[in-house]
């Protein structure tokens, strides 16, 4: 996407295959700034303090980092290796395992003296591969947008599934983008999404760089929209989808759902197929609901008058931290992936 009227993506290879680049996304909205990752523990770091985030780019982002383990060391235990500590370093978004198993799949019956150049490929696959999916999910959730028929369409997300989330294009908000392209009267309604902030940082600085109408609310204000009829539908990404249809996301997410569906308000999530984890059906879910530092909520960072960004403590007692909630299949109106959009229940039939 455009930045400044330049367009990049969340990470790019060095085409000397040594190092990638991502946009580092704890510096948003106030800096933007772009920094290399040359290690596998670069990577490992990058993913951990969140410089990278969101379900597909996390993926993404492992997938080189398996690459740039493989510069370093080709052999099958430090193929494992990576793949371990990668695994390790998040534990909610399907996506990251997906992709560091599709890795791990397609890397190991190579010979080591091929394995690294393969990788640099296979990752770079990936990362295309996310871009068109994408495309696809806009593609799929546009006519959702245009049978609505408010002017200007109010849109409520949560967090960020927009394209920092991604390597490009998003999910939540690709088919806000194609609609906003195809000259729809768009605004988007963007819950700040505390404690990080991923909605005001993120989406809201993506969103002023494309152009469209939007407003920042704080996360308890979608209630009160959706009584006076200012919230048209709600799109939110995920990090782990059921088969049956539950909704892993970004905490608040639940709270959303159930208002939207107090006030019959259509409730999408858009995600690629590889955020469905096969193995979670029902009660039975073998992930981790990441619990983050206490900091996060206990502490903000913001631009002083002049300029320099600092941290400062805002709470004094014990804070609890849980980063995702999970949404029952029976208040999501349609799952829109790659494919389509489907109802929540039936998602897994697609695997
Ligand atoms: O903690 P984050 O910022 O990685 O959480 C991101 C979200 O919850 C997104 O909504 C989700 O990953 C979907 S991204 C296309």
């Amino acid at each position: 996407m455009l930045v400044e009227g330049k367009s990049y993506r969340t990470i790019e290879a060095s085409s000397d295959l040594t190092r990638v680049t991502i946009i580092d996304q704890t510096a948003l909205p106030f800096k933007f700034e772009l920094i290399d990752l040359k290690s596998l523990e670069d990577v490992i770091q990058a993913i951990k303090i969140m410089q990278v985030r969101g379900a597909p780019l996390i993926g993404v982002t492992s997938a080189f980092g398996i690459a740039l383990a493989m510069n370093n060391d080709s052999s099958d235990q430090s193929l494992l290796d990576a793949a371990f500590s990668l695994k390790e370093s998040r534990p909610t978004a399907v996506n990251l395992a997906w992709a560091v198993n599709k890795m791990l799949e397609h890397l190991k019956p190579y010979d080591t003296n091929d394995r690294a150049k393969i990788a640099w490929l296979y990752a770079n696959e990936l990362a295309e591969d996310d871009i068109k999916t994408n495309i696809d999910i806009g593609r799929a959730g546009l006519p959702l947008l245009k049978q609505i028929k408010s002017s200007p369409l109010n849109i409520l997300t949560h967090c960020n599934a927009g394209w920092l989330a991604t390597i490009d294009n998003g999910t939540a908000l690709s088919p806000i983008y194609q609609a906003f392209e195809e000259g729809i009267d768009i605004h988007v309604w963007v819950d700040e999404t505390r404690p990080r902030n991923q909605g005001m940082s993120l989406t809201a600085w993506e969103l002023t760089q494309a152009k469209i109408p939007h407003t920042i609310i704080s996360d308890n204000t979608g209630g009160l929209l959706m009584q006076q009829n200012k919230v048209d539908c709600v799109i939110v990404g995920a990090d782990r989808i059921s088969i049956d249809g539950q909704v892993c996301n970004k905490i608040g997410t639940y709270l959303k759902a159930l208002a939207a569906k107090a006030h019959n308000i259509p409730f999408y999530v858009a995600a690629p197929l590889s955020t469905i984890d096969n193995s979670f059906i029902g009660e039975k879910k073998s992930f981790e609901i990441e619990c983050r530092h206490p900091d996060e909520l206990l502490r903000i960072k913001g631009m002083n008058n002049d300029g320099t960004v600092s941290e400062v403590k805002i709470g004094m007692s014990t804070a609890y931290n849980p980063a995702f909630d999970l949404t029952p299949a029976e208040y999501i109106t349609k799952i829109i992936c790659e494919k389509g959009s489907y109802n929540p229940e039936s998602i897994g039939t697609l695997l």
